[in-house]
């Protein structure tokens, strides 16, 4: 796999290079509420501006349907890349329209250019290979050659990914390259007792993986949405909680191997509000008209003593609606008993990442922060990812 270090080495000079990032970022509105994935592309975008390369970035937001969306606009991301980047950074209003074209055109060298929202593009995420083509073409005329460091979005079969580094020379940009050192850690002999934390709404979701990782793993913890259904498995009563009945024979199955930890109490509420009554119950006697959206503090405990003794970890998915003040305490008290695990931790993405940043948590206690969530567990599950695939040819 060719990588950033191979094209800097060729010289970038006036040249125009396009990278895909992944600034898939949580946003209220327009305001951001995690930038750790847009802060996870500057190592690349600063190594590319230095060269003297015109750097075009291209991202999805979101998912959008049917076209241009202003709630999916990649504008807040453009101004906040600007701020981090403490320079000039042109915002094109279409993808690979009039805007793109003039900006890509005309920008000097050293500068950079975010292009609009690719999924505003039906032929981005589409299933038919003719019209992903077309597309990765409009986008290949952007540029000279193409940077992959979209770490988050390398699992996807979509243009700008899978179709447009067959267009163009193609490199691995420097966060995927990270990423696959960190995570490789994972996979290639990682040092025992090696645990597993998962949570997230659905068990269905997190099927593969749990599957792939049992064989490889001493515990696995299971939190989230996704612990009802084992709880109710088991026998248990879950209330309202979310339910995955036509997953239950599947986790009485992976409840045999003796390694899976489900909680053993759980926050509960009426409603999923800021300001709703909670009360806190045994996980296998939810009330009916009660919901878990939490694990419990009994749980924490039980999840952090399980934790002690583990030299590799893994943590995908918060263990509750942690956005929401009375259900955060189970994610925050997780994330705390791993930052004091003496071994090599790892968080995987998405909501997780933007839980412990949000939580007030410094990044640095932690041995990696993955910006991939399915990616890092479709790597894990040991899937070819088709970003990758097109990496390598
Ligand atoms: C993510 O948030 O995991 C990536 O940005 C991929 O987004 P997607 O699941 O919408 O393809």
């Amino acid at each position: 796999m060719r990588n950033l270090d191979d094209l800097l080495a060729s010289g970038v000079r006036g040249n125009r290079v396009l990278v895909r990032a992944d600034l898939n970022v949580p946003l209220d509105g327009t305001v951001i509420l995690d930038d750790g994935r847009i802060r996870a592309v500057l190592p690349t975008v600063d190594a590319l501006r230095a060269g003297g390369a015109r750097v075009v970035v291209c991202s999805h937001l979101g998912r959008p349907k049917g076209g241009p969306d202003p709630k999916y606009s990649l504008a807040p991301v453009a101004a906040r890349l600007a701020e981090l980047l403490d320079a000039p950074v042109a915002f094109a209003t279409d993808t690979v329209g009039e805007s793109a074209r003039s900006i890509v055109d005309f920008m000097p060298d050293g500068n950079v250019a975010v292009l609009e929202n690719l999924r505003f593009n039906a032929g981005e995420t589409s299933k038919h290979d003719g019209e992903r083509t077309e597309f990765a073409r409009a986008l290949a005329a952007l540029a000279d050659s193409y940077v992959d460091d979209a770490f988050g979005a390398v699992h996807r079969k979509h243009a700008s990914v899978y179709d447009l580094p067959r267009l163009l020379p193609h490199y691995a940009g420097s966060l995927v390259l990270r990423e696959l050192d960190v995570l490789s850690r994972l996979t290639d002999e990682p040092e025992r007792p090696y645990a597993v934390v998962l949570g997230g709404a659905k068990v269905s979701d997190k099927l593969a993986v749990i599957t792939a990782l049992l064989p490889r793993l001493d515990t696995l913890l299971i939190g989230g949405g996704m612990c009802f259904t084992f709880l109710a498995a088991q026998g248990g009563q879950v209330g309202d909680s979310l339910l995955e009945e036509d997953q239950l024979d599947n986790c009485r199955g992976l409840l045999s191997s003796g390694k899976i930890v489900l909680p053993v109490d759980i926050v509960v509420a009426p409603a999923i509000a800021a300001d709703v009554t909670t009360q806190v119950v045994p996980a296998t006697a939810i009330p009916a008209g009660q919901r878990g959206l939490d694990i419990g503090p009994a749980t924490v405990d039980a999840f952090t003593e399980a934790l002690r003794p583990a030299r590799t970890v893994f943590w995908n998915g918060p263990m509750g609606v942690f956005e929401l003040a009375p259900f955060a305490a189970g994610t925050r008290g997780l994330a705390e008993a791993i930052t004091e695990v003496a071994g090599f931790t790892v968080v995987g993405g998405g909501d997780s990442a933007a839980a412990v940043r949000q939580l007030g948590f410094d990044e640095r206690a932690f041995g990696h922060i993955s910006t991939g969530g399915g990616a890092s567990l479709e790597y894990l599950e040991g899937k070819t990812l088709p970003g990758l695939a097109a990496l390598e040819d």
